[in-house]
C-alpha cells in the first residue's frame, strides 16, 4: 500500500514527507495505521545527527498509538480494531530477560531493531524498490507502520489515542523509573531533576506511589508550576548550589530516592549528591552526550548512596502500558496537561523547532 511518511534524508535538515510503499505484514507483524504520534527529543537527536547509531534514510517517530488494522499469520494477541501503543521497548514475554522480574531489556529483536530491520532481517517499507530502514522498530511518523506483535501494548478502545501515545516513551519513562526501577515507598522524600516529559512522569509517579515530599528542579519556573500541579510538593531553580539547598531542606541529610531527567551529567552527579546517607537510590533516566561520564565521588556510594539507570523506566510494556492508560481513564494522571501542541504530519519539523525552543511539553501529530 502507498502511505505518507517523514523522511529522514539528510542529517541535519529537515524532515520530508514523501510518498512510500508498505508492504503487508509478514507471520508475526501487525500493520498499524497511526491515530497520533508524540514527538521526542530521540527523534531530534537522531535527525540531528547526533547520534552515532543513527542511519538515513528512515522513517522517524516511536511515541505513536493507533488502530490494528491487518494481522500477519500467527498474531494472538492483538486483531483488527485493536486499540495499540508502540513499543521501541518490546515484550516478548519468552527471553531471559522478559522472564525476569528486574529487567524490562527485552532481548529478541535488539540486533535487528538497531539496524533498522524487522525481526526476520527486512523492511516493509521501501521507495521505488529501494528498501527503507524503520526506526526504532517504530517508524511511526507515517498513515500506517508494519511491527512486530511484540511491539505493541492493547490499551482500552476508550483512551483517545492523541493522549494514550505519550505512554509510548517519555511519560511511562518518568512514571516507571518511580514505580518499577526506584519502587518508591510511601511517606518517602523524593527529589525531581527535570521538569520535560520524563521528569514530570517521575513526579507523577512518586505521587502515586504515595511519596510525603516531592522536590522538583528545572530552570523553567513555568515547569517548575505544572510539576505542582502534577504532585511537587516543593521546586526548585536548578544551577550549581542545588545540592547544599537539598540538603537544607531535607534535614541535612538528602533525599530517600532523587531522579535525573536532564541528560546533563552535572545534574546526575547532584542527584547522587542530594541522595540520602544510609540509603539514598539516585536514578539515571536522562540520556547523555556521546563520550560523557558521570563522576561520582567514591565517598558517596560507601555511606550507602547508590545508583539505577532506567530505560523506558523499567516498563514491561505489553503488561504494563495498558495498566498506565487504565490508570489515566480512571483519572489518576493528568496526561491532557502535557499535550501541549497538536499538529499534521506536514508540520512535523515544527514539532522539533517548538522543542527546541522549549514551547509546551509534548507535540502531537494527528493523522485524522
Ligand atoms: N531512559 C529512557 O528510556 C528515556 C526515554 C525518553 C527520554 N529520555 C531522556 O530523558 C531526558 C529528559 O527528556 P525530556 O523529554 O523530559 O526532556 P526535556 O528537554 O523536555 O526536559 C529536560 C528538562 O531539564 C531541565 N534542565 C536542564 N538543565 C537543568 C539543570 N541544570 N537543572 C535542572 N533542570 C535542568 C530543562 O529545563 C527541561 O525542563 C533526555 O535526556 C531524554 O533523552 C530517556
Ligand atoms: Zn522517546
Ligand atoms: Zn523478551
Amino acid at each position: 500500500m502507498k502511505i505518507r511518511a517523514a523522511v529522514l534524508e539528510e542529517f541535519g535538515a529537515p524532515l520530508e514527507v514523501q510518498e512510500l510503499e508498505l508492504a503487508e505484514p509478514k507471520a508475526g507483524e501487525v500493520l498499524v495505521r497511526l491515530v497520533a504520534c508524540g514527538v521526542c527529543h530521540t527523534d531530534l537527536y537522531t535527525a540531528s545527527g547526533a547520534d552515532p547509531s543513527g542511519y538515513s534514510p528512515t522513517v522517524l517517530g516511536h511515541e505513536g498509538a493507533g488502530v490494528v488494522e491487518v494481522v500477519g499469520d500467527s498474531v494472538t494477541d492483538v486483531a483488527p480494531g485493536d486499540h495499540v501503543v508502540t513499543l521501541f521497548s518490546p515484550q516478548c514475554r519468552e527471553c531471559e530477560h522478559c522472564r525476569d522480574h528486574r529487567t524490562n531489556l527485552c532481548l529478541a529483536i535488539r540486533e535487528q531493531q538497531n539496524q533498522g530491520h524487522l525481526p526476520d532481517g527486512t523492511t516493509r517499507l521501501s521507495r521505488d524498490g529501494e528498501p527503507i530502514r524503520h526506526f526504532m522498530g517504530t517508524s511511526t511518523f507515517a498513515e500506517c507502520t508494519v511491527m512486530p506483535e511484540i511491539a505493541l501494548a492493547k490499551i482500552d478502545p476508550e483512551a483517545p489515542l492523541d493522549r494514550a501515545c505519550l505512554f509510548a516513551c517519555g511519560l511511562s519513562t518518568g512514571i516507571g523509573a518511580a514505580l518499577n526501577t526506584a519502587k518508591v515507598a510511601s511517606g518517602s522524600t523524593c527529589v525531581v531533576f527535570g521538569a520535560g516529559m520524563v521528569g514530570l512522569g517521575a513526579v507523577v509517579g512518586c505521587r502515586l506511589q504515595g511519596a510525603e515530599r516531592i522536590i522538583c528542579v528545572d530552570l523553567s519556573g513555568e515547569r517548575l508550576a505544572l510539576a505542582r500541579s502534577h504532585g511537587a510538593t516543593d521546586e526548585m531553580l536548578g544551577g550549581p548550589d542545588v545540592v547544599e539547598q537539598l540538603l537544607e531542606l531535607t534535614g541535612g541529610l538528602g533525599a530517600d530516592y532523587t531522579f535525573e531527567a536532564t541528560g546533563n551529567v552535572n545534574v546526575m552527579r547532584q542527584a547522587v549528591e542530594s541522595a540520602r546517607m544510609g540509603w539514598g537510590l539516585a536514578t539515571m533516566c536522562g540520556v547523555a552526550g556521546k563520550g560523557e561520564t558521570l563522576n561520582v565521588v567514591p565517598r558517596f556510594l560507601i555511606t550507602g548512596r547508590r545508583i539505577a539507570g532506567s530505560s523506558f523506566g523499567g516498563v514491561k510494556g505489553r503488561d504494563q502500558v495498558p495498566q498506565f492508560v487504565d490508570m489515566y481513564l480512571a483519572g489518576d494522571i493528568d496526561v491532557d496537561a502535557f499535550v501541549s501542541h497538536k499538529l499534521t504530519l506536514d508540520d512535523v519539523n515544527q514539532g522539533f523547532e517548538l522543542m527546541e525552543a522549549q514551547d509546551g511539553i509534548r507535540s502531537v501529530i494527528d493523522f485524522a
